[in-house]
């Protein structure tokens, strides 16, 4: 889908080269204005506002990521994409790190332009949207024990509103410690199922022989060792609601008998003949990527639709870092309050190291950490062993053939090789090469990697 006469700023110091991609940006049914400089452009987008921007890196004495920095701070949802002049992966790296929606390695074909700029209108489009819809709960910051104010908060937010009083299936997806069974109990807890049973069961921590009487029941004898009758926890959840935590961890057999489950409400007990008719409402969560699991043969594609009806996607800490002062308020509070302890204080520069952490446990990381704080008042074993992010290249250790490389292929290498890597894991994979997931997946898309 093009956006109707997107508006794009086209900045570029060259002036044959300036009026070069204008006309062929024109000619694709672009509107286009131009500026020659990052003072003209910054003049430019004062009068009028474009969707996006196509800058050039190096523009006189600025560059175009002076122009990045201004845009991201004054609109922070235009578009922007910056050509980087030949061999400078460096400048490309800065780039996206600052907020650029995308890149291009000169010379580029026009072609490449014209496709990074079709990627960028689409997410624009969704931008506009998650922006409507955040501001219409107005900002948010709290859904029943769910600390947060980020948009991608809102976002949950809005779900776990829209959804709770229905009984549609939920798959709660994302990192490990993010909240997603926080997010199953708000769901629960804002549903008209709120006095019914909750019952939650983690999938992956039942032995797999085990794992039918458990979910689904058994009868008297039905096995060695099943003395009486035993009652599942789907049958148990009945009129209420069932929380299937690590759903991926499901065995196979079990998936089926699940999805018997979704599709007809019925069960059967091991070794039961007869049907049981049950009224459950199921929300699942997973920290897999289940699509994955399901092209690799060890989730049913079937029951990945039933489950993903309402998807729901927890946000690692990192992606919003500005609720990261906020949830330390928040379990400095609860904790000191578990423990009947007076409320400690943090330091300036503790917090900040606490809001530069880029938290690969997530909240639950964080929360660990405030209460070691609040028992032991000591901010440096707080802060002990705080991993850090991949480190920045370092260019001494690798430089680039004097002959050149072609980017896109070393690029399409380092993904495929940070992939396997990680046995196909995009989070780990994405979190290897330094890039948030957004990102990588944007590049997995692009090199046609999914
Ligand atoms: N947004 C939040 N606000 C307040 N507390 C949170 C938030 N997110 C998570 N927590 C707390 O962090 C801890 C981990 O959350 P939770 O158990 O829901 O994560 P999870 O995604 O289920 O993790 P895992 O995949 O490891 O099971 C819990 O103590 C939870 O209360
Ligand atoms: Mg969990």
């Amino acid at each position: 889908m093009k956006v109707e006469r997107l508006k794009i700023l086209v900045v570029e110091d060259e002036p044959d080269q300036r009026s070069l991609i204008s006309q062929m940006l024109e000619a694709n049914n672009y509107q286009i204005t131009s500026a020659d400089s990052v003072e003209g452009a910054i003049v430019s987008l004062k009068q009028d506002v474009p969707d996006l921007v196509f800058s050039d890196w190096k523009l006189g004495q600025l560059s175009g990521m002076d122009l990045l920095t201004y845009v991201r701070r004054e609109h922070p949802d235009m578009g922007f994409i910056i050509a980087t002049a030949y061999g400078t992966i460096t400048h490309a790296v800065d780039a996206m790190q600052a907020g650029a929606d995308d890149y291009l390695a000169k010379p580029y074909q026009r072609q490449s332009l014209l496709l990074a700029i079709e990627k960028v209108a689409k997410s624009l489009v969704l931008k506009k949207q998650n922006r409507r819809l955040t501001s219409e709960l107005s900002q948010q910051q709290e859904l029943v024990g769910i600390v947060g104010k980020a948009p991608c908060m809102q976002k949950v937010y809005s779900r776990v509103q829209r959804v709770s009083a229905t009984d549609a299936t939920v798959l709660i997806g994302g990192e490990s410690g993010t909240g997603k069974e926080l997010a199953a109990r708000a769901l629960y807890q804002l549903s008209q199922r709120k006095h019914k049973p909750f019952i939650a069961i983690n999938c992956g921590s039942i032995p797999e022989s085990l794992a039918e009487s458990e979910l689904f029941g058994a009868e008297k004898g039905a096995y060695t060792g099943a003395t009486s009758l035993k009652i599942g926890k789907l049958e148990a959840a009945n009129g209420g609601t069932i929380f299937l935590d690590e759903i991926g961890e499901l065995p196979l057999l079990q998936q089926t008998n699940l999805l018997r489950f979704l599709q007809e409400g019925l069960i059967s007990r091991l070794g039961q003949n007869g049907e049981i008719k049950l009224d459950v409402r199921v929300i699942a969560a997973t920290h897999r990527d289940l699509k994955f699991e399901v092209e690799e043969g060890r989730f049913r594609e079937d029951l990945y639709y039933r489950l993903n009806v309402v998807p729901i996607h927890m946000p690692p800490l990192r992606e919003r870092q500005e609720d990261i002062g906020r949830l330390v308020e928040h379990f400095l509070k609860l904790h000191s309050g578990q423990y009947k302890m007076e409320q400690a204080k943090l330091s300036a520069n503790t917090l900040k190291q606490l809001l530069d952490h880029p938290w690969p446990g997530n909240v639950r990381e964080l929360s660990n950490r405030i209460e070691r704080f609040v028992l032991l008042g000591d901010e440096e074993e707080m802060l002990e062993e705080l991993s850090s992010q991949p480190k920045p290249l370092n260019t001494s250790q690798f430089s680039l053939p004097e002959e050149g490389i072609e980017w896109e292929v070393f690029e399409k290498d380092c993904l495929e090789q940070a992939m396997n890597k990680h046995q196909g894991n995009r989070t780990k994979a994405a979190k290897f090469l330094g890039l948030s997931y957004k990102a990588f997946l944007y590049r997995l898309e692009k090199y046609q990697l999914v």
